[in-house]
C-alpha cells in the first residue's frame, strides 16, 4: 500500500499531475485553525462516547494545540502526500503523539469534517464583513448629517429630474447596504450549523453527541440529516449571493460617483489616496478605486455563477466537484473585504463641490413644482401636468428658462397663475416640500440618518 491515509486498497502510484490536480492544501491550509478546533471538539466527543479514554483525548487535544502553534508560527512543514488540510493535520498529529492520533478519525469522514471547517471559517468571515459594512454605514450617516444642506440634481434615466439633497442620494445607497447587512445577518445561523457527526453520509455509529460538539464550536444547531450535511453547499452559495449583491450595490454607487467626478459634472473629486494619474496626460486624476469597485462586482457575480454551476447536477452527498467551490469562496470573501474597505476610504475622503452641484440645478427641474402649484389651487393634477408642460414649451420656444416667464405669460396658460407663483422658483423649497417619511426634506433625511444610527447601535 502507499503512504496515503486511504492507501490500504491501493498498490499503484498516483500520477504526479493527478496528485496536483487533486490536492487542495495550497488553498485550504488557510482553514488550519478551524480544522484543529473541529478536531479538538470531536476528540472530546469521542471521549464522552467512551471511544477514547480521557487521557487519550487529552493527548490528542494537546497535540492538536501544538500543531496550531506550528501553523501560527509559520513552522508547519508540509510533506509530500499531504493532500488537504485534514490529512496534513492528521499526519502531523500522529507524528507528534504516536498511534493514538490514529483514533481521532473514528466515525468521522473528511466529508463531515470539510463542511464543518468551512462553515466555522465562513461564520468568522461574515462577521468581519458585517463589521466592515457597519463602518461604511457609519461614514455614510456622518457625512449625510454634516452635509445635509447641500442640494444637487436628482436624475431618472440620467436626465435632470428633481432637486434632491446630496445626503438623500447618499442615504439611498446606505439603505441598500443596510439590507445587504441584514441578509448577511440572516444567513449566519444557516451557515453556523454543524455537519460533524454525519460520517461519510449515513451517520455516526459511535454515538457522538452532536449537540455537545455544536456547543463546543459555538454553533447554533446541528444539520438535521447526515446525507444533507455532507451534500449541500447552499451555505456557500447564499453567502456569495449576499456578498455579490452587496458588490452590485457598491458598483452602482461607484458608477454614480464616476459620473459625478467627470469633467461635465464635477460634483465630486476623489482624494489623492484613491485616484491615479495618467502616464501621458499630466492633468489627469482618474477614479480608479471606483472603477475597480465596479469591476469587482462583475468578478464576484462570476464566482456566484461558478458555485451554482459546480453544485448543479452533482448526485446526492459528497462529490469531489465540491472542492471547486472553495477558491471561488475565498476569492469572493477576500474581494468583498477589500471592496468595502476601499469604498469606506473613498467615501470618507471624497471632496464634494456644492457650487457645481447647485449650478447643475436647472429651472425645468421645477416644472413638477409648477404643476403642484395649480394642484394646490384645486386643478386636477392630470390637467396641471399639461399646463406646466405648456410653460416648459413656451420657455423652450423663446430660448429662455421657466424663471424668465412673467406672471402674464403664465396667465395665458392658466388664469390661476398669480404673483405668488414666484415662490415656486426655489430649489430648496422644492426639496423641503418633500417632507414625507423617506423624502428629501432636511427633516426627513436627518430622520433617515437617525434610524440608520439606531440600527447600527442595535446590531
Ligand atoms: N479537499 C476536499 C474538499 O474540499 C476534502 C474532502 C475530501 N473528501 C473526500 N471524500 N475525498 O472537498
Amino acid at each position: 500500500s502507499t503512504k496515503k491515509l486511504w492507501g490500504g486498497r491501493f498498490t499503484g502510484k498516483t500520477d504526479p499531475l493527478m496528485e496536483k490536480f487533486n490536492e487542495s492544501l495550497p488553498f485550504d491550509k488557510r482553514l488550519w485553525a478551524e480544522d484543529i478546533k473541529g478536531s479538538q471538539a470531536y476528540a472530546k466527543a469521542l471521549a464522552k462516547a467512551g471511544i477514547l479514554t480521557q487521557d487519550e483525548a487529552n493527548t490528542i487535544v494537546t497535540g492538536l494545540g501544538t500543531i496550531a502553534e506550528e501553523w501560527k508560527a509559520g513552522a508547519f512543514v508540509i510533506k509530500q502526500g499531504d493532500e488537504d488540510i485534514h490529512t496534513a493535520n492528521e499526519r502531523r498529529l500522529t507524528e507528534l503523539v504516536g498511534s493514538v492520533g490514529g483514533k481521532l478519525h473514528t466515525g468521522r469522514s473528511r466529508n463531515d469534517q470539510v463542511a464543518t471547517d468551512y462553515r466555522l471559517w465562513l461564520v468568522g468571515q461574515v462577521e468581519v464583513m458585517r463589521a466592515e459594512v457597519a463602518e461604511l454605514l457609519r461614514v455614510a450617516a456622518d457625512r449625510s448629517e454634516a452635509e445635509v444642506d447641500v442640494l444637487m440634481p436628482g436624475f431618472t434615466h440620467l436626465q435632470n429630474a428633481m432637486t434632491v439633497r446630496w445626503s438623500h442620494w447618499l442615504m439611498c445607497h446606505a439603505a441598500a447596504w443596510q439590507r445587504d447587512d441584514m441578509r448577511l445577518r440572516d444567513l449566519l445561523p444557516r451557515v453556523n450549523t454543524l455537519p460533524l457527526g454525519s460520517g461519510a453520509l449515513a451517520g455516526n455509529p459511535f454515538l457522538v453527541d452532536r449537540q455537545f460538539i455544536a456547543r463546543e464550536l459555538g454553533m447554533v444547531g446541528v444539520c438535521p440529516n447526515s446525507m444533507d450535511a455532507v451534500s449541500d453547499r447552499d451555505f456557500v452559495i447564499e453567502t456569495i449571493f449576499a456578498a455579490s449583491l452587496l458588490c452590485t450595490h457598491l458598483s452602482r454607487w461607484a458608477e454614480d460617483l464616476i459620473i459625478y467626478s467627470s469633467g461635465p459634472f464635477g460634483y465630486v473629486q476623489c482624494s489623492d489616496a484613491y485616484a491615479t494619474g495618467s502616464s501621458l496626460m499630466p492633468q489627469k486624476k482618474n477614479p480608479d478605486a471606483l472603477e475597480l469597485i465596479r469591476g469587482k462586482g462583475g468578478r464576484v457575480a462570476g464566482n456566484l455563477m461558478g458555485v451554482m454551476a459546480v453544485l448543479k447536477g452533482t448526485p446526492t452527498t459528497y462529490n469531489k466537484d465540491f472542492q471547486e467551490c472553495w477558491e471561488l469562496l475565498f476569492d469572493t470573501v477576500d474581494t468583498v473585504h477589500d471592496v468595502v474597505r476601499i469604498a469606506t476610504g473613498v467615501l470618507s475622503t471624497i471632496r464634494i463641490k456644492p457650487d457645481r452641484m447647485k449650478s447643475g440645478l436647472s429651472a425645468d427641474m421645477l416644472a413638477t413644482d409648477l404643476a403642484e402649484y395649480l394642484v394646490r389651487k384645486g386643478v386636477p393634477f392630470r390637467e396641471t401636468h399639461h399646463h406646466s408642460g405648456a410653460a416648459v414649451k413656451m420657455a423652450e420656444d423663446r430660448g429662455c428658462t421657466l424663471f424668465d416667464l412673467s406672471v402674464a405669460d403664465l396667465k395665458t396658460i392658466h388664469p390661476l397663475f398669480t404673483e405668488d407663483v414666484s415662490a415656486v422658483w426655489d430649489f430648496n423649497r422644492s426639496a423641503e416640500m418633500r417632507d414625507t417619511e423617506g423624502g428629501t426634506s432636511r427633516r426627513s433625511v436627518l430622520e433617515q440618518v437617525a434610524k440608520m444610527r439606531s440600527y447600527l447601535g442595535a446590531e
